[in-house]
């Protein structure tokens, strides 16, 4: 989750590591360096902090060279200092290198090189590298990069200069992502591709065990044996400005308002008539192989999650199949049993969630068929599923996930719809409600969009309070969820999402008139007996804001204030209703003056577990 920008060719390497490791601060961002290779010896630049930190430093004291790399850090072995930062440097500072990812035998190799002479000065994980690599270099940097990766055990991805060689960078990948960015004269390294499209749109996507060398006028992609390595371009499908704010205060921001957008391009190609069977062929399964699906197994990690846990709804009623929904980092723990054709349906933006990654292996050698409901492209999660269908988001930059979750969920919707289609689970004329309601969402999201200012006038009423309580039930359980996660997330107030039928077991205890409730009550098979979960708040003194259906005459009976939501059918509502949920936690954030593309100790993409 640390992002790495390596660059050689006739510009200032630093400016380069810079610009894309600016687009790469969501992946964590508590201190920042740079490692340049020239004149037979390496010059390095650290701070503590964000990268404007680093970017004022380099004004001070420039570094000229072309070949550099730089790194930002989400601390994981060692805290946020100067010397717990990368590039890690060798003894003799020959050697620097940037890593993401997590060397879990770092502490028996830390043991042996010290009992070799060897001097630690941080307390990471990623240290023992680059004393590795000078233990093996003898002139040739990859091959001592591919020796040193013998040694270690766990994941990596590896930018690697040394002092005496300021015309080539190593680039190393096992389980944490990598990719080689193509240019003329000039190449780059990166952890993801968002981070070097402002300057190229061909790169090459490095696997498990692979290593490149990178120079001016080439790249040689390797195993980790030496073996040459084939492989084709791939062309990052959007333009460069699409990871930038265009005029919004925050990426946040900008991808809330990108939903109804995002909404018809996951749609396209796959439905436009209600009338007709859904398309996706991505998926890759046969109608005989949906037909006889016993269990379905939903995994993911924190927002994804919740989409899966609407996913597992989606797929009981509409396909009628027993479906599960794990987190990701309990599945291996439970050991769980996979019966003869159970699908595991995978959820993650990046596709590059460790914990996710590792439950997709386990899922995928105890013999469940594994599809993936993804955003990023052609990443680990991705290629390692069966079949992928992507949620056609776009980059999704703020650390809240906002638009990746209505989208997780509407490809889950489709898949449902469709295995319900194919095994004749549902009556038609249901299945045509859903897929016209599946087509009005870009429609329902935009009106959601302009009436931003009511919730923003909502949020202004509640901003101070120290404790939110998010209460559904049935599939808006998950949504209830999913707008605590959203409001903890960026704005550090306390919030609980929880199932209505559950609160009379405990959280009611905690209602009080500085407890704000969020009461998801919309028209539906759960509605009335979230009236009565209202009252029973209302009558301990607390205040609540109802969710609910436009023309609902009841709600604003019973709640302080209402969040309006236009009507559409109760199983695609978790998608609208989210809308004005993360809104809501938007600008009450935004109003207590927090970082919200980039909230305290967090981090958009978790590679480790
Ligand atoms: C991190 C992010 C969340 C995200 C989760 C899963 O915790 O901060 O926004 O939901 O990881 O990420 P994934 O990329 O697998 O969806």
């Amino acid at each position: 989750m640390c992002g790495i920008v390596g660059y050689i060719g006739q510009k200032k390497a630093t400016d380069v590591c810079v610009a894309g490791l600016k687009r790469l601060e969501y992946r964590g961002y508590d201190s920042a360096g740079v490692a340049v290779a020239g004149d037979g010896k390496l010059d390095v630049l650290k701070v503590v902090g964000k990268l404007d930190r680093l970017i004022d430093a380099l004004d001070e004291s420039p570094l000229d060279s072309t070949c550099g790399i730089g790194h930002t850090r989400w601390a994981t072995h060692g805290k946020p200092s100067k010397t717990n930062s990368h590039p890690h440097l060798s003894n003799d500072g020959l050697i620097a290198v940037v890593h993401n990812g997590i060397i879990e035998n770092y502490a028996r190799l830390r043991d042996e090189l010290k009992a070799e002479g060897v001097e630690f000065l941080s307390e990471t994980d990623t240290e023992v590298i680059a004393h590795l690599v000078r233990k093996y270099y003898e002139g040739d940097l990859a091959a001592a990069v591919q020796r040193a990766s013998q040694d270690l055990e766990g994941a990596f991805a590896l930018g690697v200069v040394a002092g005496d060689q300021p015309d080539l960078m190593v680039a190393a990948r096992r389980f944490s992502p990598l990719v080689i960015g193509i240019g003329e004269g000039e190449n780059f390294i990166a952890s993801d591709m968002g981070a070097i499209r402002q300057f190229t749109d061909k790169v090459y996507v490095i696997d498990d065990d692979e290593m490149a060398v990178v120079k001016r006028d080439g790249i040689t992609l390797s195993d980790m044996d030496g073996n040459p390595v084939e492989r084709e371009a791939y062309v990052i499908p959007w333009p460069a400005e699409a990871a930038q704010k265009g005029g919004h205060k925050h990426f946040m921001h900008k991808e809330i308002h990108e939903q109804p957008r995002a909404m018809r391009e996951c749609l396209l190609g796959r439905l436009s008539d209600p009338n007709a069977s859904i398309t996706l062929e991505s998926l890759n399964m046969t109608a005989d192989e949906i037909k006889g699906l016993r269990k379905i197994v939903f995994t993911a990690c924190g927002t994804a999650y919740h989409a899966g846990l609407v996913g597992r709804f989606l797929m009981e009623k509409l396909a009628r199949i027993p479906s599960e929904c794990d987190l990701a980092a309990e599945l291996r723990a439970r050991n769980p049993v996979v019966l003869d054709n159970t699908l595991a349906i995978i959820v993650s933006q990046s596709g590059e969630t460790a914990d996710t990654l590792v439950a997709l292996r386990e899922l995928k050698e105890k013999g469940a068929k594994v599809i993936s409901v993804v955003n990023v492209v052609d990443s680990s999660i991705a290629r390692e599923s069966d079949g992928v269908v992507y949620i056609q988001a776009g980059p999704e930059i703020g650390v809240a996930s906002t638009k990746a979750y209505t989208l997780q969920i509407l490809t889950i919707a489709l898949i449902a719809a469709h295995f319900a289609d194919v095994r004749g689970a549902t009556p038609e004329e249901d299945l045509v409600a859903l897929r016209e309601a599946m087509l009005s969402l870009p429609e329902l999201a935009q009106t959601l969009l302009d009436r931003e200012d009511d919730v923003k006038a909502v949020a202004a009423k509640y901003f101070e309070s120290p404790n939110a309580l998010y209460l559904g039930r049935g599939v808006n359980l998950a949504t209830a969820m999913e707008g605590a996660l959203k409001l903890k997330e960026i704005s550090y107030i306390h919030a609980e999402g929880y199932s209505a039928g559950e609160m009379k077991h405990g959280p009611i205890a905690l209602v009080e008139p500085s407890l704000v409730t969020v009461a998801i009550a919309v028209k539906g098979d759960v509605y009335e007996k979230m009236i009565g979960n209202i009252q029973e708040i209302k009558a301990r003194s607390g205040p609540v804001i109802g969710v609910a259906f436009d023309g609902d005459t009841e709600i604003p009976r019973q709640a302080d204030d209402v969040i309006w939501v236009p009507e559409c059918p109760e199983l695609v509502s978790p998608i609208t209703i989210a809308i004005p949920l993360q809104i809501l936690a938007y600008h009450i954030a935004d109003m207590k003056g927090c970082h919200i593309d980039q909230p305290r100790n967090l981090a958009k993409t978790v590679t480790v577990e």
